[in-house]
């Protein structure tokens, strides 16, 4: 009887345990090196899966709070401008909000009109909160409802590479996600680093793991060594 009582509660604190470990889990925020979680969501250019949208491509994924609202119309107006940009660096951006598509479709109007440009990317309905959620986009004690300015940065291996989060009230800065996406393309394919407010085409960092008698063979273009830990090459793919 004893035993059966004992067996009971042990099954009951494994239960308990299981489920905090799974409230745990559904409550992490995405970090760094994650898998990017898949979806299927509509967007204005019809129904996507957001991993067969990835396709071998890096990809922007940001939300903003709602339609019709000045500082998004500003930010998704500017998107739509820097295309090449973004087409350049093998990038493809998907915006989101939790509005309907015919809302996104009558907004778009709008921003092609004040903007001077043509919105040439989808932006999904999340209507149901699914891929705020999924992406941690809504944070209560800023607003309830409302997804903030997330901006995700995600690699051809669907692994989250950026997050940063701004507010509301703060449009983003896109020549930052453009400088971010240089150093992360860079930093992939090289043993580098970049230095604080680098630019594409600037002197680089080279990796405290290459010891500096390696660095001529790993870099030709030459290496200046500031400190034994602070060593620096031209770009080495410029
Ligand atoms: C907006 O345009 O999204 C916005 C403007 C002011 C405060 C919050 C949001």
């Amino acid at each position: 009887m004893f035993g059966i009582t004992n067996n009971i509660y042990y099954i009951g604190r494994v239960n308990w345990l299981i489920k905090l470990i799974k409230l745990k889990l559904i409550d992490m925020s995405l970090r760094l090196g994650d898998e990017a979680p898949n979806f299927q969501a509509k967007t204005t250019i019809g129904d996507i899966d957001f991993h067969e949208y990835i396709n071998g491509k890096w990809v922007v994924l940001y939300s903003h709070p709602s339609d019709y609202t000045p500082v998004c119309t500003t930010e998704l107006g500017r998107t739509a401008q820097l295309k090449s940009e973004f087409d350049q660096r093998n990038v493809v951006v998907l915006a989101l909000s939790v509005d309907s598509v015919e809302d996104h479709q009558q907004w778009i109007l709008d921003i092609n009109e004040t903007q001077n440009t043509e919105v040439n990317f989808p932006i999904i309905a999340d209507e149901d909160r699914q891929v705020a959620q999924l992406y941690d986009m809504i944070h209560p004690n800023a607003s309830a409802t409302a997804t903030v300015r997330s901006v995700f940065v995600i690699g051809p291996d669907k692994k989250v590479k950026l997050t940063i989060t701004y507010p509301a009230s703060t449009g983003r800065n896109f020549q930052e996600i453009l400088r971010v996406i240089d150093s992360l393309q860079l930093t992939d394919q090289y043993q580098v680093a970049t230095p604080a407010d680098w630019k594409d085409g600037e002197d680089v960092i080279v990796v405290p793991a290459i010891k500096t008698e390696d660095i001529p063979g790993k870099f030709p273009k030459g290496f200046k060594e500031i400190k034994p830990y602070l060593r620096t090459t031209p770009q080495p793919n410029k």
